[in-house]
């Protein structure tokens, strides 16, 4: 019953438009506020999920292991539609938003966004889709390339031609083909730039001989066959390839792995990996006495809590990639002190707050004075800032604001109103925005050494 009121919350928001949130609790949108023009969310704030059946229905797996580093860009997209709403950008006009969390499964995606997109319950029994107006006039993307690719090539019409799609962190160069993928935005370059780089970046240094993880998936197999396509030109030679399988628990893949690159003489290491599984390979080579060069690549480069791993100066140094990055004016406030917007419900800040102001709890990243806490919603610490480089959420500012300079545009807005109809089509809105974009790429370095002496 959860997904009907999901959809529950849409019909309101399109009849009155200024509703309350729901008091449903498990649901599968995340967060919600309401608003005239809504921005689909689409974020996957929990890395898997378990027991999955995707052929049971209704969806009863539950979302587990949650990600501080998308739940921190998850609200750096809420953060940004709130700014814009109490800017008077778009004067008498209201942002909202529709969050879902696809927990990193592409068929999850998919329900995420054909609920999202559902005008009165059902999208099946339109005969004419050139009239449908959904509520969300836009989505925000996936961070993994993985679950963006099947929203762009469902079967379903309405999905096809009404949603598009601004991604701030999806890089796979396939997405690029404007033909397939008519929709899609990105705010970031494509990952045939970052292979580029990745083996630029080797050949500067010598490093010549080289082993390579990446993942099986979109992500992971796209920057890897990119690279292959440079490293005859830069004298590069594979020491190793190895893919991980894409599934919930890689584990016992990964402690394989970890033997393969131990026993390797090759001394640098590229790892395209998610950044849970980059941690459990650092747990294992944090056991052996083996260190290398670890190049990182844009999914977990900025991770500062992989940084921070105990006993990580063991595993050598590590060099990152990553899009240029930015400050979010306001945003290191507004998560010290995390709570839902007026009228908006987030129940992911619920459990946020749960996991690390709750005493019972047995997260690692429970607070040592969460039995002193009374209440944990109304808890707050700079943890968050501790564990994740805000910066990295930059692109989500920069996505949000691509869309309402475009909205300003359809809305014929001046200083005091906006004259247009806001229940338009979304194909209307066009990207030509001013918005700045980040279109290059940065380097960041940690030395193991330095690492540890900061730590102590
Ligand atoms: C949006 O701005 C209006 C004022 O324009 C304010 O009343 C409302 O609370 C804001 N909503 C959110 C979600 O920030
Ligand atoms: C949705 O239902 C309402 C009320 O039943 C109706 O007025 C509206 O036209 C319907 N919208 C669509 C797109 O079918
Ligand atoms: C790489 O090798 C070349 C030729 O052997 C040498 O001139 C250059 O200084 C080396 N670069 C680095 C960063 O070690
Ligand atoms: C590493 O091993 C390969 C063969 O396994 C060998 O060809 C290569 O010369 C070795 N490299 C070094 C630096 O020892
Ligand atoms: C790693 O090296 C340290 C000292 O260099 C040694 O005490 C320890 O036993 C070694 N551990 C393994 C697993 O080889
Ligand atoms: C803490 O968590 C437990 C279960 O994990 C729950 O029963 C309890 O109500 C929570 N306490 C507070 C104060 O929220
Ligand atoms: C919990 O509260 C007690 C009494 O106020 C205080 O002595 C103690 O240091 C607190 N513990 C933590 C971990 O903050
Ligand atoms: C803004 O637009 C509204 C409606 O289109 C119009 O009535 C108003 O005069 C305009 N204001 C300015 C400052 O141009």
């Amino acid at each position: 019953m959860r997904s009907h009121s999901c959809i529950y919350v849409l019909g309101v928001a399109v009849i009155l438009g200024m509703l309350g949130p729901s008091s449903g609790t498990e649901s599968l949108c995340a967060a919600y506020a309401p608003g005239d023009i809504i921005i689909g969310i689409l974020s996957s704030v929990h890395a898997n999920i378990k027991d999955l059946q995707p052929w049971i229905l209704p969806d009863l797996s539950v979302c587990i292991n949650f990600d501080l580093i998308t739940f921190v860009q998850a609200l750096a997209s809420i953060h940004t539609i709130e700014t814009i709403n109490d800017s008077g950008f778009l004067p008498g006009i209201r942002l909202g938003y529709l969050m879902c969390d696809p927990c990193s499964y592409a068929t999850k995606a998919l329900h995420c966004v054909e609920h999202m997109l559902a005008v009165n319950r059902s999208l099946t029994v339109l005969s004419d889709y050139s009239n449908l107006r959904p509520p969300v006039k836009v989505f925000l993307g996936e961070r993994y390339t993985e679950t963006s690719l099947p929203i762009r090539i469902s079967l379903n019409p309405a999905v096809q031609l009404f949603s598009f799609q601004i991604s701030c962190t999806s890089s796979a160069s396939v997405l690029s083909d404007k033909i397939r993928y008519t929709s899609f935005f990105r705010v970031i370059p494509s990952n045939k730039y970052q292979a580029l780089a990745l083996a630029k970046l080797m050949s500067h240094f010598n490093w010549t001989w080289v082993g390579v993880v990446y993942l099986d998936d979109d992500y992971g197999k796209g920057i890897f066959e990119n690279f292959l396509t440079h490293i005859d030109k830069e004298k590069i030679c594979l020491a190793f390839d190895e893919v991980v399988p894409n599934y919930p628990d890689t584990t016992q893949d990964l402690k394989k792995v970890a033997d393969l690159i131990q026993s390797s003489n090759a001394t640098v290491v590229l790892l395209l990996l998610r950044v849970q599984q980059v941690e459990t390979l650092f747990k294992e080579m944090i056991t052996r006495n083996s260190s290398k060069i670890w190049i990182a690549s844009n999914t977990w480069s900025l991770a500062r809590y992989i940084m921070k791993m105990e006993g990580i100066h063991k595993v050598g140094d590590i060099l990152g990639i990553n899009f240029i990055t930015g400050n979010i004016p306001g945003f290191e406030d507004y998560l010290q002190n995390l709570k839902p917007g007026p009228g908006a419900r987030n129940d992911l800040i619920n459990e946020y707050k749960q996991i690390r102001f709750n005493c019972s709890q047995q997260s690692e990243h429970t607070s040592p004075s969460g039995c002193n806490v009374t209440n944990p919603q109304e808890a707050n610490d700079d943890y968050l800032l501790q564990a994740v480089d805000p910066t990295e959420a930059y692109n989500q500012r920069v996505a949000v604001y691509a869309f309402a300079h475009g909205l300003k545009k359809l809305l014929e807005c001046n200083d005091t109103a906006c004259s247009g109809e806001t229940d338009f089509q979304p194909l209307k809105v066009k990207f030509k925005s001013n918005a700045p974009l980040s279109l290059s790429l940065s380097l960041s370095f940690f030395r193991s050494a330095e690492l540890n002496s900061a730590r102590g």
